[in-house]
């Protein structure tokens, strides 16, 4: 059985993509996560200067998932435009995708240029940080900021636009903005604005109190906010928010992604996550007489 889709003109084989934030951080480790089967890759979200991130601790384990506040931790593009280059030469027939983060346009274009110069097939707009203060979560809420950005990083960059959406708010109005916009596809969904208390010590536990939460607990979010915007827009939408099993995966494409991003998953099931998810993929399409994934995106739609 053949699991590929096509979305942007790139050919993802298969349909799972790494999401950003998580084995990104050089071209080792993201070459390695290609050869484990990952169809596609985002890189870690990239700003103009390098950036420590936020206190520890940065991460918290639920029973559901994870809650980070990283803080956007990245070497500046400068500094990442090598690790660019050398994922280039290593992973020649995967799609790489630019993820970059900044407060204003100019930046933005500058940061998609860059991505675009240094080997990057196609940008992600990172529009919604769930928590670093004038970055990305301001963004995908002021809906002009965010169509004049979409719009000048497009017109700048002769290549795919993605833009991913925040599970906050109508995210089927801001999808319809960014489709105006002229963003390529939507990422749906970013990590949900979350954060964890601690009895003993009566205090937050992450060092920025806020963060996000990804991973299992919140795929009915995910799947709901795909669902919504399969509805409102006619671009490709790539799902994510704790797709773990090719169950889940095949469940996004029901509701109408077209491909699948993993982070969170690969916490729980290793680096050959792409690997058994694929393989859970087709034995779950060979049990159902399924074929083709064209047979299984969008159908949740038809059923009412
Ligand atoms: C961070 C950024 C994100 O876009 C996100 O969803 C979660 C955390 C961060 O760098 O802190």
């Amino acid at each position: 059985m053949e699991l590929n889709s096509e979305v942007l003109g790139l050919t993802f084989q298969p349909p799972l993509i790494l999401a950003s934030g998580i084995l990104d951080q050089t071209a080792e480790s993201m070459e390695r996560v290609v050869q484990e089967g990952m169809g596609g890759v985002v890189t870690k979200s990239i700003g103009i200067e390098p950036r420590e991130g936020h206190p520890n601790p940065t991460v918290v384990e639920l029973e559901t998932g994870l809650l980070n506040a990283m803080g956007l931790p990245n070497p500046g593009i400068e500094c990442y435009t090598k690790e660019l280059k050398e994922l280039k030469s290593r992973v020649k027939d995967t799609p790489i995708i630019g993820s970059v983060f900044a407060s204003n346009t100019e930046d933005f274009i500058l940061l998609a240029e860059k991505m675009i110069l240094n080997g990057a097939d196609a940008v992600e707009l990172n529009l919604s940080c769930p928590h670093a203060e004038g970055y990305g979560a301001s963004i995908a809420s002021d809906l002009e900021l965010m169509d004049e950005v979409i719009h000048e990083v497009k017109n700048s960059i002769n290549r795919p636009v993605l833009a991913k959406l925040p599970p906050s708010g109508e995210i089927d109005e801001k999808a319809k903005v960014a489709e105006e916009s002229g963003a390529d596809a939507i990422v749906c969904v970013n990590t949900v604005r979350a954060m964890a208390i601690n009895f003993e010590t009566r205090s937050p536990i992450l060092g920025n109190r806020i963060g996000g939460y990804s991973g299992k607990g919140i795929k009915p979010i995910g799947l709901r906010c795909v669902y919504e915007v399969y509805e409102t827009v006619d671009i490709p939408i790539i799902g994510c928010g704790g797709v773990t099993t090719g169950r889940d995966a095949l469940e996004y494409m029901l509701a109408g992604a077209s491909a699948l991003q993993l982070g969170t998953a690969i916490k729980y099931r290793g680096v050959e996550t792409p690997k058994k998810i694929t393989d859970e993929m087709a034995s779950l399409m060979k049990k159902e007489d399924l074929s083709n994934l064209k047979e299984i995106i969008g159908k949740a739609h038809q059923l009412r």
